[in-house]
């Protein structure tokens, strides 16, 4: 790989080009990330250089330049610094140079390892950035250290990667709770827009991504680029535009008051920065999709099919029921029962106990070992809920450690449901949950914990000193998720929080699944999965057919919906079995059935969405890694503004290549006298390339209907 100062770096794999600047010691600055550009020589590159080149007026510092991966105002930079510290009011505005570059082929791709300094002051940073083979993902990080004698406050650290101007729409997600992933747009005008998180964890409101795009992009057409940060703490996302010209997505932690402090000789060092471009959402999200499922640790079994009793029983917990609900649920075809909250010392509602993880002999005096005893009788695994950060003041631990309890001087704070937050910085309250987490996974077996945490950090002091205590926070609950897993091999974790609060690759190197929402309603979950899913592969995403009633919109959705909108993530059921009809118990098995046939194209296959006109409807699919078969659910969400609503056409499939399309009713088939499009009664056999430019008429639904598509390919790939 080139070493030579001044002619740029090209990282390429997975489809992605990185040109980098590496001239005059300067920082390493992105000139192109994209496309793959192929095989480029050194004198092109040279040029690709020169051509990023503009024309320079009188000054320095206004003149557009390609935007450093750690921009520094003692540069010419303008906008977001990349670097916020000092020294009690010295070293403040660093210039890191004299760097060093070193390019070298790693086994998940390319990396540049960059070193630059500012003696002056005493501080140093080593840069990585990296493309990743498996995927073609970007991503980079920064560690900053300090040699001088005094000591250096980090207050901001973050990394940009550029964009090129042809990005001029951003999107972002937004939300609440029974809500995420709510999607806004705006144009890229000069100035920042910018998404932080500062409640401990990314949150409900989170944009998973933060996304730059040409104009009207949508998930098959437009270039696009997005930023994520691999971190679950306090966080900032931020897309930039200068007068000068230059767009970047910024990416780093946000810091509180001397979370980071460095002494002499130590260092800090920033979560990754990641980017994917695209053409389309649709190719950006496969890039984290293919990274995630590259990783040695994805969840590879069947995901089981799993049975929670959250929304069936609530805190009403008792032995026959919940063996019977297990029984019920084993029937329906669940493989895995997930005891949820309530099972645990005095917890008969919200208001108390939490931090209290003994098992409630009030209400299972022989323990939970009857149950899981049945539970693995009838062939399922088991798992349990715990909510190891977060603490009722109504409970042992509380009462016999109140200096656990986080406190910047004024008390614990607010409560949130009843609750407050354990300082997981002490170490006798990381040893106590390490320690009953760990005998009960040990003693029952348990084979998956649902991680919940409810309460934000909000005033989160460290007791005594009440210094911040949230980055630290985080990191020991990646160290307790490592520790707890490493202590029980083949331990499963979902992470949840309140729903979908904490979500990000960085607590999906500890976890196997996430909890993309509280809200089971699937006019709902349509929209909170699809765009989870820019980020998070189905296999990852928790997908639960819920009441009929869904229990917090109160909609009303018949199980053919309810179980069509689960069927695509790893599948769950939070229906209350007990109540259930034969008539719905059968239904509800044959749809279990129909995943578990399907399960392996939906947790391997690229997601697909088309990009449709009429906002009424949506149309999303699963297509084989070898565009072999292909699922599609067609939906109407609102009623649409012309009837019949016409073509749709299937994205995804491989144009030279015929397949049959049919249309499936895992569930119950359609009432009699529903008026069908004539394809559909027998199916219909066409050319990829058909299927994609002119469609199939789409079927006649009412509002919150859905027909699935199973298209399968009659000819072998050319
Ligand atoms: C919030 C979670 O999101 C729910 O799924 C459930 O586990 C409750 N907590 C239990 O208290």
């Amino acid at each position: 790989m080139n070493d030579d100062r001044h002619i740029p770096i090209h990282l390429r794999a997975g489809g992605t080009s990185l040109v980098v600047a590496v001239d005059g010691g300067r920082l390493p600055r992105i000139l192109h990330w994209g496309p793959d550009l192929g095989e480029v020589g050194d004198d092109a590159l040279a040029y690709v250089q020169k051509a990023a080149l503009p024309a320079i007026g009188d000054s320095a510092v206004t003149y557009p330049q390609p935007v450093p991966v750690l921009p520094q105002p003692a540069e010419g930079w303008l906008g977001r610094p990349g670097l916020v510290g000092d020294d009690d009011g010295r070293r403040w505005a660093p210039k890191f140079r004299d760097a060093t570059y070193r390019a070298e082929d790693e086994t998940d791709g390319p990396v540049l390892r960059s070193t630059a300094h500012d003696p002056e002051y005493g501080l140093s940073v080593d840069l990585e950035i990296q493309v990743l083979a498996a995927s073609g993902l970007v991503r980079q990080r920064v560690r900053i250290r300090n040699d001088a004698a005094t000591p250096y406050r980090v207050d901001s650290l973050e990394l940009a990667l550029p964009v090129p101007s042809d990005a001029s729409e951003i999107l972002d997600l937004t939300g609440r709770w029974a809500l995420e992933r709510v999607p806004q747009r705006r144009p890229f005008h000069v100035g920042e827009w910018v998404r932080a998180s500062r409640g401990g964890k990314p949150g409900l409101e989170h944009t998973l991504l933060l996304v730059a795009g040409e104009a009207g992009f949508g998930f098959r057409h437009g270039a696009v680029w997005a930023t994520h940060l691999a971190w679950s703490g306090n966080q900032v996302l931020a897309a930039e535009r200068t007068p000068a010209g230059t767009r970047h997505l910024a990416a780093g932690e946000v810091l509180l008051p001397a979370e980071v402090v460095l002494g002499q000789g130590d260092s800090h060092r920033s979560p990754w920065q990641y980017g994917s471009w695209g053409i389309g959402l649709d190719d950006l999200a496969a890039r984290f999709h293919r990274h995630l499922r590259s990783r040695p640790e994805h969840p590879r079994s069947p995901r089981p099919v799993v049975l929670n009793t959250w929304e069936a029983v609530y805190f009403d917990h008792d032995l026959d029921t919940l063996s019977a609900l297990a029984e019920r649920g084993a029937e329906a075809g669940a493989e895995r029962f997930v005891l949820d909250d309530g099972w645990f010392l005095g917890r008969r509602d919200d208001t108390s106990s939490l931090g209290d993880w003994t098992v409630d002999a009030a209400i299972w005096p022989e323990g939970l070992e009857p149950l899981v005893a049945r539970v693995r009788e009838l062939g399922m695994d088991f798992g349990l809920w715990f909510e190891p950060e977060m603490v009722n003041l109504d409970s042992d631990l509380a009462r016999e450690h109140p200096e656990w309890i986080f406190d910047a001087g004024h008390g614990p704070g607010l409560a949130s449901r009843h609750q407050h937050v354990l300082d997981l910085g002490h170490p006798g309250a990381y040893a106590h949950l390490f320690d009953r987490m760990s005998a009960l996974v040990g003693s029952l077996g348990i084979d998956y914990i649902k991680w919940d945490h409810n309460r934000y950090l909000l005033d989160a002091g460290h007791t005594p000193s009440g210094r911040p205590g949230v980055r630290t926070q985080v990191e020991q609950v990646y160290r307790l998720m490592a520790e707890l897993k490493a202590a029980h091999p083949g331990l499963e974790i979902e992470s949840c929080a309140s729903g979908g609060g904490r979500i990000d690759l960085g607590v999906l190197e500890f976890t196997d699944r996430v909890w993309p929402s509280d809200c089971n309603d699937p006019h709902e979950r349509l929209e909170i999965q699809r765009w989870t899913g820019l980020l998070v592969p189905p296999e990852m995403q928790g997908t639960h057919i819920g009441a009929e009633e869904s229990h917090t919109t109160h909609r009303t959705h018949p199980l053919d919906y309810r179980a069509e909108k689960a069927l695509w993530g790893h599948l769950g059921v939070e229906v209350n079995l007990l109540t259930a009809d034969d008539e719905t118990l059968a239904a509800l098995a044959r749809w279990i059935a129909f995943h578990k046939e399907h399960r392996e194209l939906l947790h391997s296959g690229e997601v697909v969405h088309a990009d449709l006109a009429d906002a009424a409807l949506r149309l999303e699919g699963v297509v084989a890694g070898d565009r072999g078969e292909a699922l599609y659910a067609f939906s109407v969400v609102e009623r649409p503004s012309t009837w019949p609503p016409g073509r749709i056409r299937l994205p995804g499939l491989d144009d030279a290549r015929d397949y049959t399309v049919h249309a499936v009713h895992p569930g119950s088939a359609p009432a009699a006298g529903t008026v069908l499009p004539p394809w559909q009664r027998d199916g219909v056999t066409l050319p990829g390339r058909v299927l994609r430019l002119v469609g199939v008429e789409a079927p006649s639904l009412d509002v919150d209907r859905s027909v699935l598509l199973r298209v399968v390919s009659s000819t072998k790939a050319p």
